[in-house]
């Protein structure tokens, strides 16, 4: 995925505001309280947001703008070399949630929950997922440097979503050991291919026996 854009109205501190993210890498640098991880929220908002309740639309609103003013937050990306706008907006009173989903200008798909879950199958990442690969928070970026190496190593893996193949890592791991244990079980049961030859042999003396006793018996009965 490729950023082209994103365009802020009475986000957060933002009452107007437009981005426009050029070829090759972005950086993003501004003091305290400036308005940098919001740019971030605004991102993630507009690929999976739904506000489900009154008390968080309430706070992505611009504090100096009346309950008239509509919020609204688009974002211009391109994936598979194709580009798509997605366009999220809360209206009136009541803050009710609208979005649009654009594919190269043409509309595609309408409603918060429909475009949410458009994005989440365009780009085959639900929103847990997008933030344990590509976005990690300030939060647990800051807390990293404060850990003990192995407890880093663990942060960092569950911010790469690892910790699950971790975990069948190590089921499979038991498994395997109980495999062994029951093969050396059997191991100890089994017979040893001089053990097998010789048995073979056996088998065959003992085959044979029985044809010239069977042949002897014919004979004496005729
Ligand atoms: N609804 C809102 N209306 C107006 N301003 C808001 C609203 N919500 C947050 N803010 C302001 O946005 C600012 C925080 O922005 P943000 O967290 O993006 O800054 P930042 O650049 O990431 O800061 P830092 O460097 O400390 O991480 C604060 O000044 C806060 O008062
Ligand atoms: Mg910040």
């Amino acid at each position: 995925m490729i950023l082209n854009s994103l365009d802020l109205l009475n986000f957060k501190k933002y009452t107007e505001k437009s981005f426009k993210f050029d070829e090759g890498l972005v950086g993003i640098i501004g003091k305290n309280g400036s308005g940098k991880s919001t740019i971030f929220e605004a991102i993630l908002f507009a690929l999976y947001g739904e506000l489900k309740n009154k008390g968080s639309k309430e706070l992505i609103r611009n504090s100096s703008v009346s309950e008239k003013e509509p919020v609204s937050v688009s974002l211009e990306f391109e994936f598979d070399g194709l580009t798509y706008k997605v366009v999220r907006e809360f209206r009136g009173k009541a803050l009710s949630a609208n979005a649009k989903f654009y594919k190269n200008e043409e509309l595609i798909t309408t409603g918060a929950k429909e475009v949410t879950n458009s994005i989440v199958k365009l780009v085959k990442m639900s929103k847990d997922a997008f933030m344990h690969t590509l976005f990690a928070s300030q939060k647990e970026l800051t807390s990293l440097s404060n850990l003990k190496p192995e407890d880093r190593k663990k942060i960092i893996r569950k911010l790469l979503g690892l910790e699950k193949i971790d975990a069948i890592e190590s089921m499979l791991t038991e498994k395997s050991r109980g495999l062994k244990r029951e093969i050396d079980a059997f191991r100890e049961v089994l017979l040893s291919i001089d053990e097998i030859v010789a048995k073979e042999r056996a088998i065959k003396a003992h085959n044979e026996n029985k044809t010239q006793i069977n042949a002897t018996l014919i004979e004496i009965q005729l």
